[in-house]
């Protein structure tokens, strides 16, 4: 129907009869002509409308914003003074002679161009309208140039894309699962995958040595901005590679990604082991742009007269670390009870704090609710530790562990961005050395990664000190933000069974549960490995998007529902009798 798209045109183009078909992004009645703002997925152009052209401009008279169009006219250079610069289109405007309405529109909820002031929830029910936005279609054009560019450097490295099933069973990666009733198999359920983890592997053990897919993968967990209940991964797997192959190898895929469409050099990745990670920034996934860090100080406070610090000083499992800030002493009463407020929400029972306001006086320069319950000696030593400066501001965690990193990790980070500490605009690094397990809060033990990561060490190492052994595991983390993660498997089904009994998981519920995996690994399984990237964050923090909703053409709300189709919904009783489904509904207390 088009000759060109409207965000073609350019000087090259006057003189030439042009059609253009698209939306009415604006229309104009600038006294006795018309300007109609064309728009379609390359741009905008500005066709004129004149009366001398009764027809035509009648109808241009008529037409209101999005509604669809089709019109024929010849391309002219602007008057001198009105070309507009910022504007692909902007030397030129068309000069209409025919226009025809391919379909009216009804005027749209919001316009265009005033998103900021349309609340999220108006724009992910009219969803399709929102799409239409310049800035929201750029996101999904760019993230769509991200999957080509991966798809080449996979394809030119001999991995083969194959696909895995949705309908399957559960796949652990630490969330609940999305179930769904077989109808042929009554009181059956199939999982959605949380990931293709297990499929690739059998890939592997199948012989085809270099896997990959643009996965769809499925978890119902709590959501957060970069967490969607189905989300999509990069999932990568290969065999006779070692962890050092694998993680050069993805890394060169994405600093590749960076240069060819950001022309960002993402330079050399450096290593953390994860202990490191934790102490050093409470975090597993460091945001590296901000230069504070967090130390410990339980030596200097096992001691002192203040219950709060030597408590967790002296608990196996507490910690009391401080994180400094520079210029901090700038802070307000006001803004350290926000922050105190902040760490809150992870826990934390207070915020101790020092303002630093003379170091060479340790009786009377020193500002805070604690320093009091600190003998000199330890203000001393303190000071030093932390290389504190005047007009410093040292801010106290004391807790558990767990607490400690979390809350002084997340204040470290909310600071950085409060108080625009960035260092650099990217900061990528690999976090490796994860242990394999962790307690969870009943005493039991949980895998970290997956069940199915190798341990650095032998099954009888592993089940002597389960909690302090390593594994092959390693994270990308980007700008704080686990972009992907990925692990050397566990080929031997002896080494898989003692991970098993580790996990408390019964012979008979691995044979129930995971019996092809232990019967493949039987029958020549090559040492593998691999690794999975979101996607969805990968675009998201290469677009600025604050969101990975903002990067995923239809999204789901924090409460995991559609607003667009309000999925998910009610189904019939016929369907619900087919599957033999009876639905207790949940009590409303009223
Ligand atoms: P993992 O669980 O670490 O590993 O997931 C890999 C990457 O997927 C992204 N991701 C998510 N993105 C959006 N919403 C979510 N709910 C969500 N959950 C995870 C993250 C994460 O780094 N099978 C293993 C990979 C492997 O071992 O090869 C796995 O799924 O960016
Ligand atoms: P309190 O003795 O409760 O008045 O607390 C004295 C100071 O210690 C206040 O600044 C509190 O914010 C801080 N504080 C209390 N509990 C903790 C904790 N667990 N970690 C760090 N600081 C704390």
């Amino acid at each position: 129907m088009r000759s060109h798209y409207c965000g073609e045109l350019n000087a090259s183009n006057i003189s030439q009869e042009i059609t253009l078909c698209g939306w009415v992004h604006r229309r104009r009645d600038h006294g006795g002509v018309i300007f109609l703002d064309i728009r379609d997925r390359e741009g905008i152009t500005q066709v004129v409308f004149d009366p001398d052209r009764a027809e035509s401009f009648a109808i241009a008279d008529s037409v209101r914003n999005e509604f669809v169009v089709k019109m024929t006219g010849r391309v002219r250079a602007r008057p001198e003074g009105t070309t507009n610069a910022n504007m692909r289109t902007g030397e030129i405007e068309v000069l209409g002679t025919d226009l025809e309405i391919l379909n009216a529109a009804q005027t749209p909820p919001f316009q265009l161009d005033e998103h900021q002031s349309v609340g999220e929830d108006v724009r992910l029910k009219n969803r399709f309208i929102d799409l239409r936005r310049p800035e929201v279609q750029a996101k999904m054009r760019f993230r769509s140039k991200v999957t080509s560019v991966l798809r080449r450097y996979l394809d030119d490295n001999g991995f083969l894309d194959i696909e895995t099933p949705i309908l399957t069973r559960a796949t652990p990666e630490g969330a609940r699962d999305y179930l769904v009733p077989s109808r042929t198999q009554q009181g059956s359920f199939f999982a959605l995958p949380q990931s293709p983890q297990l499929f690739k592997q059998l890939l592997m053990v199948s012989g085809f040595d270099r896997y990959y897919q643009i996965a769809k993968c499925f978890r119902d967990e709590d959501l957060r901005a970069d967490r969607q209940p189905e989300f999509t991964q990069v999932d990568i797997e290969t065999s006779f590679m070692s962890e050092e192959q694998i993680m050069g190898m993805t890394e060169d895929m994405i600093v590749g990604l960076f240069k060819e469409l950001m022309n960002v050099d993402l330079g050399t990745f450096p290593r953390m082991p994860y202990s490191e990670a934790m102490e050093t920034y409470g975090s597993d996934k460091p945001d590296l742009r901000i230069p504070l860090t967090i130390v410990t100080v339980s030596d200097l406070m096992a001691n002192v007269d203040f219950k709060v610090f030597s408590g967790p000083a002296t608990d196996p499992k507490g910690r009391v670390a401080a994180l400094k800030v520079p210029g901090g002493n700038a802070l307000t009463r006001k803004q350290i009870d926000e922050y105190t407020k902040f760490v809150g929400i992870y826990g934390a029972k207070g915020l101790a704090y020092i303002k630093v306001n003379d170091k060479s006086n340790l009786e009377e320069g020193l500002q805070s609710p604690i320093v009091k319950f600190l003998p000199v000696a330890v203000r001393e030593e303190l000071l030093t530790r932390l290389d504190a400066q005047d007009g410093d501001l040292i801010f106290f965690g004391s807790d558990s562990e767990k607490v400690v990193n979390e809350a002084l990790g997340a204040l470290r980070c909310k600071l950085g961005e409060d108080m625009d500490l960035y260092t650099c605009k990217w900061a990528p690094l690999w976090v490796v050395d994860f242990p394999m397990f962790e307690e969870t809060s009943d005493g039991g033990i949980t895998a970290i990664h997956h069940p199915f990561t190798a341990p650095s060490c032998s099954p009888e190492d592993l089940k002597a000190n389960p909690l302090t052994a390593l594994s092959q595991a390693y994270d990308m983390v980007l700008n704080g933000t686990e972009l992907g993660g990925g692990s050397i498997r566990i080929h031997q089904s002896s080494m898989q069974e003692t991970v098993f009994e580790l996990l408390n998981i019964s012979k008979e519920e691995q044979e129930e549960k995971f019996g092809f995996l232990l019967d493949a690994l039987k029958f020549g399984a090559p040492p593998h490995g691999g690794l999975a990237f979101g996607l969805d964050r990968l675009v998201m923090l290469m677009t600025g998007s604050s969101s990975i909703r903002d990067v995923i053409a239809f999204p789901k709300t924090q409460s995991a529902t559609c607003l667009l189709t309000q999925a998910p919904g009610e189904v019939s009783e016929k369907q619900l009798k087919e599957l033999s489904i009876r639905v207790r509904k949940p009590v409303v207390e009223s």
